[in-house]
């Protein structure tokens, strides 16, 4: 028996390696690369575009951002934007991920004044990816709040939840007769529970007590709200398939007595952003309710620092999504926090069974280190966990990339990167029959990297920042992603460009 299961594990592994090696990705996968508006656009204050929160941000003394980098001019693209679609197209991209600026559209955040310089420079971005037979894939919001809205309270504050629906509203009215797959909000687990525990971000608020978790109820409803406009005005006349894009970071215990924390970490960094969406039950998941209310009640307060939902509200959220978006980057390691350990960012403070630390699994870096470990296996895991908790559904690789610094075409590091996730994306298709329907390599171009400025390099395409036009030169990532698109298939050399 023993013999027969350890012969069963060798010829598994052999059809693995096999498997990673010569098969072609199936027809409904599809290859994209992504972006975000603010992280790209520049054209901060351009024809009536109003201000966010990250125009504000980066202009705060001292600034909070490397360099003093801002994103007012960026990659440029609110004028290049051309020059995307061309590097979009050179590699044959099947879809391309950007995101709408909401005070490019709506200067003040409300619909009281409709920008059309903004409405126009997306209807013509549309247009042209479509003229190069290259899906666009919106997200309608990625972390650029509009200031008046922020000031009002952002996500903690309940009204959002309209606000967000009256701009969805708008967004749709404009380019849903095009537009067919859409991403309401960028990593809502790293919006709530970054930004406010840290204040490393935009806006810069550090409430960790209550901040979190206000987000975390109205950025569901937000998004559900968001969701069902759609539903019930537009998808009479118009197809859309929507999801949020997640923050899915794969998390393994440390040693083998660590296996239930490892599960309460995941619930906590991703099921309360997830469970509520995609599970049949609804609501919050239990084990986080629970311990929630016992740690809010220890620490004096009279109900659970978690927000409560009402039946309605569990229904409300239940079932609005259609597929799972999710950006994976890296893994980490989780153990029980000793006292001298620093509170991690995804962890409550306050109270010994939920503080735990996570770090990095030994040996996931190679090459010029990327800001995120390389850890190719913990994409399969994370996509299996995905499937146990809510089923067979489509999961889209809304995100996945490999950070450089300094100008380098020559991305050996990035090249390695994309075909090590990739062969494990094939093994979960392959062998753990997960439905993945498309994967985004992060990003198009270098991009403006939040509060890494422009040290951080994320882009198939380099962006020279030092020349007023921009200009943009494949890497050789980029060549190989091409090949790869081209082929359907990781047996390609790693640049095949030329020979096309
Ligand atoms: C996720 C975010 O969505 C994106 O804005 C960022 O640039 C990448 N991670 C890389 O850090």
């Amino acid at each position: 028996m023993a013999m027969l299961s350890l012969q069963a594990v060798v010829l598994s592994a052999l059809l693995q390696n096999a498997w990673s090696i010569n098969s072609r990705f199936p027809p409904n996968f599809k290859f994209g690369a992504g972006s975000s508006a603010y992280q790209i656009e520049g054209g901060w204050n351009a024809d009536g575009k109003g201000l966010n929160i990250w125009d504000r941000f980066v202009q705060e003394i001292p600034s909070p951002i490397m360099n003093n980098d801002t994103g007012n001019v960026a990659a440029d693209s609110y004028r290049l934007w051309r020059e995307d679609v061309k590097a979009a197209a050179q590699m044959k991209l099947q879809f391309y991920r950007f995101s709408l600026s909401w005070t490019r559209i709506l200067p003040s955040g409300f619909t009281n004044e409709i920008n059309k310089a903004g409405v126009k420079y997306y209807s013509d971005l549309i247009d042209a990816l479509l003229a190069e037979g290259i899906e666009p894939v919106v997200t309608i919001y990625h972390w650029d709040l509009p200031v008046k809205i922020s000031d009002l309270g952002g996500w903690t504050n309940p009204l959002i939840v309209n606000w967000f629906g009256d701009y969805a509203r708008v967004v749709y009215s404009l380019y849903a007769d095009r537009v067919k797959t859409w991403l309401t909000i960028n990593e809502p687990n790293v919006m709530c529970d970054l930004f406010y525990n840290t204040g490393a971000y935009a806006p810069g608020i550090k409430e960790q007590v209550y901040g979190p978790f206000l987000c975390n109820k109205y950025v569901l409803l937000a998004h559900a709200k968001a969701y069902r406009i759609f539903a019930e005005e537009f998808r009479p006349k118009y197809i859309g398939r929507f999801s949020l894009a997640y923050h899915a970071l794969w998390i393994e215990p440390a040693t083998r007595r660590d296996a239930a924390l490892a599960e309460l970490g995941r619930q906590h960094q991703l099921g309360r952003y997830s469970y509520p969406i995609f599970s049949k039950r609804g609501g919050w998941p239990p084990s986080i309710e629970k311990l929630m209310l016992k740690v809010s009640l220890a620490e004096g307060y009279s109900e659970s620092r978690l927000p409560s939902f009402t039946e309605d509200e569990i229904e409300f959220i239940k079932g609005t999504a259609d597929f799972y978006g999710m950006n994976h980057y890296t893994s980490y390691l989780i153990r029980p926090s000793t006292p001298e350990d620093e509170p991690g960012i995804w962890f409550l403070t306050g109270s010994p069974e939920l503080r735990a630390t996570l770090f990095y699994p030994p040996g996931s870096s190679y090459g010029a280190a990327s800001i995120f470990p390389v850890y190719p296996v913990g994409i399969r895991r994370m996509m299996a966990w995905v499937k146990r908790q809510y089923g067979d559904i489509d999961i889209l690789i809304t995100e996945n990339g490999f950070s450089t610094s300094g100008y380098q075409l020559a991305d050996f590091g990035r090249v390695n990167y994309i075909r090590e996730y990739l062969e494990q994306v094939q093994l979960s298709i392959e062998v753990d029959n997960v439905s993945v329907i498309g994967y985004a390599a992060w990003s198009l171009i270098d991009s403006f990297e939040w509060t890494d400025g422009y040290t951080t390099k994320f882009g198939l395409y380099e962006i020279d920042f030092n020349d007023p036009n921009r200009t943009r030169t494949p890497r050789l990532s980029a060549n190989y992603y091409a090949c790869v698109i081209a082929a359907r298939s990781l047996d390609v050399k790693d640049s095949c460009w030329c020979e096309d």
